[in-house]
């Protein structure tokens, strides 16, 4: 099969497109034939960080550095091992591969069954393999967020960072959990955080929102360059400040919550970009740049 394999840290020019054998799964796993992947800006900064640290940061955390990039996935099973009790080939699944050395910028990824970092759910017919690529991290992590926030119906929302994958998810579902939404991003991306349901977009280039006068309930800080203090001054007395820079982790009934958004059409990931499995690095490039814009989507079998 086609992998990207990475082998050691650096810029996007470590990864490289090779020929290696379909992997075979052990007892616990699943074989999956991947139609989508993803490049994230976890996928960039896991690309970079030095793999002697990770080794022994992994050793004690349950996790091995990546020599095939790429977490999230959704594709359709290809065979399973003896032990797999909930799946079957030719179920569509979608998840991570959080943890894993080898993840789903391939053509096959095996992933267990249960994993202790990453999830793994059947994929509603309703969602395509793109969607589903798309809307796992980003709306996980903004899931976990803003029930940390404790948002509730009616409660407005200031989304910091709005065009990132974190960012354009967390309008979303701050939407769905709270009343209005708001959002700051740079001047090139207003029209796209309008179109994502924001009410308010400040500049950040050119506008200090906290000027502005008006409080918030809950300030999502999604690309965690906004400083707490600055956030208080634009909350209400019971305001709530989040940011990505906090742990979280991955869970699986939030992952499917986010597929019934989906279903239901609440949460609809922006893909601004699609690679073939062939220019990976080209994805990294652009997320190395700061100036992603959504999600972007490897497109590997079929969409
Ligand atoms: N806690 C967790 O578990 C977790 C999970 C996922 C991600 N993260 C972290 O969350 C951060 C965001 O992730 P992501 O995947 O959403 O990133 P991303 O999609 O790569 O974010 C890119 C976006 O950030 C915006 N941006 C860059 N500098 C900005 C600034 N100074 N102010 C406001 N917006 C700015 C850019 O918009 P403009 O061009 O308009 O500036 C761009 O659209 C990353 O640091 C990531 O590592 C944490």
């Amino acid at each position: 099969m086609k992998a990207i394999i990475s082998t050691k840290a650096g810029s996007p020019d470590v990864l490289e497109l090779r020929e290696i054998p379909i992997p075979i799964p052990k007892d616990n796993e699943i074989l999956v034939k991947v139609h989508c992947a993803s490049v994230t800006a976890g996928d960039a900064a896991l690309r970079r960080f030095n793999r002697a640290v990770l080794s022994v940061v992994g050793l004690l955390a349950g996790f091995k550095p990546m020599i095939i990039p790429g977490v999230e996935f959704s594709g359709v099973i290809e065979a399973t091992g003896m032990r797999v009790k909930s799946f079957q080939p030719g179920d569509e699944v979608r998840g991570t591969t959080t943890g894993l050395s080898k993840g789903a910028n391939a053509e096959y990824v095996c992933v267990p069954e249960t994993s202790r970092h990453g999830v793994l759910i059947r994929k509603s017919p309703h969602v395509t393999h793109r969607e589903a690529a798309a809307a796992t991290v980003g709306p996980m992590t903004a899931v976990q967020l803003l029930k940390k926030a404790g948002l509730k119906p009616g409660e407005m929302t200031l989304v910091y960072g709005a065009s990132g994958s974190v960012g354009s998810a967390a309008l979303h579902i701050a939407a769905h959990y709270g009343g209005a939404v708001d959002g700051v991003c740079s001047g090139t991306n207003i029209e796209l955080v309008q179109s994502l349901g924001a009410e308010i977009v400040y500049d950040y280039k050119t506008v200090d929102f906290i000027s502005s006068g008006k409080k918030y309930d809950v300030i999502f800080d999604a690309v965690g360059k906004l400083k707490k203090t600055d956030a208080l001054k634009a909350l209400k007395e019971k305001g709530r400040f989040v940011s990505v820079k906090s742990m979280t982790k991955e869970v699986k009934e939030e992952l499917e919550f986010i597929q019934d958004l989906q279903v239901k059409g609440k949460l609809k990931p922006f893909i601004d970009k699609s690679y073939p499995l062939e220019e990976v690095k080209d994805a990294h490039i652009l997320v190395d740049s700061g100036r992603k814009r959504g999600n972007i989507v490897i497109s590997i079998s079929g969409e």
